[in-house]
This record gives structure tokens, sequence and C-alpha cells, in this order.
């Protein structure tokens, strides 16, 4: 896709809002191969706005993979992925932004020698005008720019409830703070889909608790009204969090449905036994 094309699905992009009844963001047919192995094969998942749709599967069954097509890291080899309604046939990490769509990624991924509201303000940078780098260089305009990213920062620190660690930098915060910070840099661009892998690894109880409030808080927030698919193996965690569930193995949908549909069936139950000897319900919480 050329770079017109992008810009017109950004001009009417995460203000216009999808449709009535229009997916948010949906994925068709789509087949990702890496030399003789098919990590997606003809994989399609739909993601209606407000919605938290839940993608779960056995270690390698493509479900990072799937979050790195819909961001544009992984362009497929066949199928499409449509946002808010329009085709992106090559989108780019560095448009998604404008498209509305924020990833987190397995892992944290923090700068280490920025603070937790200077990483989370490069995630508000489409909402403020020249942004955090002109911010940085003191270019013209970056003065109020910095007000602006600076708020939104606190906005997005404070939703995740890490509005007291803004000072800090990642290496003095906790796994669990980390993973909060780097949440709150996805939201601060205020993204119309947020997409997370693994966002429960590493996490205690009361933060697992905690970031289950916090999925259905942002999906059912008015103003916010955001749309996430999850990636997770935290079984508990996805069946209290999702709408619905589409199940990955060996890179095909297995199975697709409400979070009970899916752990009452019986080729979900068969692709965890055969991996690791657990039932569905019983898949790592790590
Ligand atoms: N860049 C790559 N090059 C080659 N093979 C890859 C690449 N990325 C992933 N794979 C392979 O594709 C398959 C799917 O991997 P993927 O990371 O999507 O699985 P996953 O479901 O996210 O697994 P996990 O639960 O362990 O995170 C695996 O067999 C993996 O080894
Ligand atoms: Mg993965």
């Amino acid at each position: 896709m050329n770079d017109s094309s992008v810009h017109d699905v950004s001009a009417g992009g995460p203000g216009r809002g999808p449709g009535p009844g229009e997916a948010v963001l949906e994925v068709r047919d789509v087949t990702v191969r890496f030399g003789g192995l098919t990590a997606l094969d003809t994989v399609s998942l739909v993601v209606p706005p407000g919605h938290v749709v839940g993608v779960i599967g056995p270690n390698g069954a493509g479900k990072t993979t799937l979050l790195n097509v819909l961001c544009g890291f992984i362009r497929p080899d066949h199928g499409e992925v449509r946002i808010g309604g329009s085709p992106q046939r090559d989108i780019r990490p560095h448009q998604l932004a404008a498209l509305g769509v924020a990833r987190t990624l397995q892992g944290v991924g923090l700068f280490s020698g920025l603070t937790a509201l200077e990483n989370v303000m490069v995630g508000a940078t489409r909402q403020a005008g020249a942004g955090f780098w002109s911010s940085l260089l003191s270019l013209p305009g970056a003065g109020r720019d910095e007000r602006k990213l600076t708020g939104l920062g606190r906005e997005a620190l404070d939703r995740v409830g890490a509005g007291a660690c803004a000072g800090a930098r990642p290496g003095e915060l906790s796994y669990g703070m980390r993973k909060r910070i780097a949440l709150a840099r996805a939201l601060a661009g205020r993204p119309r889909v947020l997409l997370l892998d693994e966002p429960a690894s590493g996490l205690d109880e009361t933060e697992l608790a905690e970031l289950g409030q916090l999925i259905r808080d942002l999906a059912t927030d008015r103003d916010m009204a955001t749309s996430l698919v999850v990636v997770e193996h935290h079984m508990d965690l996805m069946m209290s969090v999702c709408d619905t569930i589409t199940v990955l193995d060996f890179g095909r949908v297995i199975a697709t449905g409400t979070p009970q549909q899916v752990k009452d069936d019986p080729a979900v139950t068969a692709a965890y036994l055969g991996t690791d000897g657990q039932g569905a319900e019983g898949a790592k919480n790590e």
C-alpha cells in the first residue's frame, strides 16, 4: 500500500471510529510462513468495538505472530488486515498510532535511561503536535507540546495506578510496576485498539486482579471505548475479561467463542493435553 491510501484511512481514522456494527479490527484468512514453517494458516479474527478478544494456544501456536501481523511487524503471505473497515495491505509500524492501534510487547521494553513519565510520553507523541523528540531538542512549539505530553503521560500513569512512580527509572521499579508503565505508554496515545502480549506474565495475584479490572474498565469506558486483543496463557484472567476467545494451535484457529464455549470445547483441551499434559484450565500461569 502506498502512503496516500494510508492517509485515506488515518484521515478518517481513530477520531472517526467504526460505523455501526463495523469491526474495529479484522483479520481475514491470514497466512504467514517462515521458510517451511506455517506460523499462521488462514486465520480470521473479528474485533468489534469495545470488545476484549482473547487469543490463546500452546507455546508456538502463532499468537505473537498474529499480533505482529496486526501491528505491521510481519506482512502476511496471504490474507488481509482491516482497520476501521479499511484494508491495510502494508501497515508500517510507525503508521500504527495514526491508525489508532497500540501494542505492548511480550516482556516490558522500556527505555532504561528515561523516567517512567518520559517513557509514557513517548507513547503520546501523536496526540501532542510536534512531540516528544522536538521537546528533547527544544524545537519551536516544544514547550506547549511538552506540557500536553506531560499531561497525557500523567493521565495514562494514573489510569494504570502508577502515578506515584512518574519520576522513577525502570531499574528502580518492580517488574509488575514496569509492566504497568509499558501499558500506560500504549494507552497514552489513546488508541482505539490495544494489543496486549502476555500482560499477566510475572504479576502476583493482586496485580492480576487489578489488571483484569483495568482491561474491563478500558473496554467499557464510554470516553475511551477501547477494543482489546489480549494474548495470554493465564486462563483465569482470560475467562474473566474476554468477550470472545480464539484458540490457535499450530497456526490454525481450532475454536472461537465465548470463554465458556471455548473452555468446554474438547478440541481445545486436546490441544493443551498434546503439549504440556494439562487441561486448558490448567495451562501455565506465568
Ligand atoms: N521470525 C521468525 N522466524 C522463524 N520462525 C518464527 C519466527 N517467529 C516465530 N516463529 C515460529 O513461528 C511459530 C509461532 O511462533 P509465535 O511466537 O507466534 O508463537 P506463540 O504462540 O506466541 O508462542 P509463545 O506462547 O511461546 O509466546 C513458532 O514455531 C516459532 O518458532
Ligand atoms: Mg508469544
